[in-house]
């Protein structure tokens, strides 16, 4: 995570115009996204699109977000109502992105090691269907990568292999000194928050955090490696359950190929979705969605006996 240049070019387009982002999980908001979400026709078919994963795509990237989580019960950011953000009154924080804001961490801890309690993978969520679906695409050797903003872990809980994983957010698993940057065991930290102590770094006595990325953070090596190489070889690309908004993530979705199937599988249209004329929209509820494409392809057998082993 270290010693990383702050900025690349991550070939992002927006119309002709290329755009240079900051290597950091930072939000877009306002008249660009807007303009962005204004489209959302799309010439092709979704049988067209079913077709071609099913019979002509080896290289599937997908890209997922809190929505795909959801249906195991645990809340997304934004969707109003439900969102994490309309629902952290008990946190008691000054604005709702301060629980992933780094200087408001070293004030006062408390709330993300409550929201880490939730969230520790194994603790209480278990992956669903969508999540199993992802691990079906690599059954079905389809599978490029799914990089995913979530950091709940239900995509390896899901049984999707580390090499074909990328957590673009961070993850539980490893834990560091936010000072000194000195890794600590991970397991202890685990421990320590589930236990409602505040974990310590052994050598400067800083706070340890888990390593997920706040925002001004630096995203993980890996995410910066694969990001640069798999969307300029995908032949097909999924996206679930994001709403598009946190960069330089985002941005993956504009970087396949102009060629390139794009299948969106998120109730509301997001991001650049629509402009292409071989993007097709599945808008509504993931999980039916999900259904309905896995009957599509004629794998709902394979997906529903997959979930089963899986559970049992
Ligand atoms: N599960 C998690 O790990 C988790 C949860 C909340 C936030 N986050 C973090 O929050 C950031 C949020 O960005 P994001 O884009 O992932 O989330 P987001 O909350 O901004 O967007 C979620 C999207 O999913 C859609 N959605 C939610 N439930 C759905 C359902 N059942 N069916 C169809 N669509 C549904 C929403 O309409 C929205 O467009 C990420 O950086 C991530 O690290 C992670
Ligand atoms: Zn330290």
């Amino acid at each position: 995570m270290h010693g990383i240049i702050g900025f690349i070019k991550p070939h992002i387009q927006f119309g002709a115009i290329p755009v240079l982002f900051p290597l950091k999980k930072v939000k877009v908001k306002g008249a660009l996204l807007q303009l962005l979400q204004r489209c959302s026709t799309t010439s092709n078919s979704f049988q067209n699109a079913a077709n071609q994963l099913k019979n002509s795509s080896s290289r599937v990237l997908v890209l997922t977000g809190a929505g795909l989580s959801t249906a195991s019960g645990i809340p997304d950011f934004r969707s109003p109502g439900s969102g994490l953000y309309d629902n952290l009154e008990k946190y008691n924080l000054p604005y709702p992105e301060a629980i992933f804001d780094l200087s408001y961490f070293h004030q006062n801890p408390k709330p993300f090691l409550t929201l880490a309690q939730e969230l520790y993978p194994g603790s209480k969520y278990v992956p669903n269907i969508g999540h199993y679906f992802v691990r079906l695409l690599e059954n079905k050797k389809k599978l490029l990568r799914v990089f995913t903003q979530n950091i709940d872990g239900l995509e390896r809980l899901a049984g999707v292999s580390d090499e074909l994983l990328v957590e673009a957010h961070g993850s539980f698993v490893t834990a560091s000194c936010i000072k000194c940057k000195r890794q600590a065991d991970g397991e202890l930290v685990k421990q320590q928050i589930l236990t409602n102590k505040i974990p310590e770094c052994e050598i400067c006595k800083n706070l340890v955090k888990p390593d997920i990325v706040f925002f001004g953070e630096q995203l993980p090596e890996r995410y910066i490696e694969l990001s640069m190489n798999d969307p300029f070889l995908a032949d097909f690309l999924i996206v679930i359950g994001t709403s598009l908004q946190v960069y330089p993530f985002a941005g993956l979705a504009n970087m396949v190929p102009s060629n390139v199937t794009r299948m969106l599988i998120n109730r509301e249209t997001v991001g650049s979705f629509g402009m292409r004329d071989n993007d097709v929209v599945l808008n509504g509820d993931i999980t039916s969605n999900i259904e309905l494409l896995a009957k599509e392809l004629g794998w709902w057998d394979d997906l529903v006996a997959l979930e089963k082993d899986l559970v049992s």
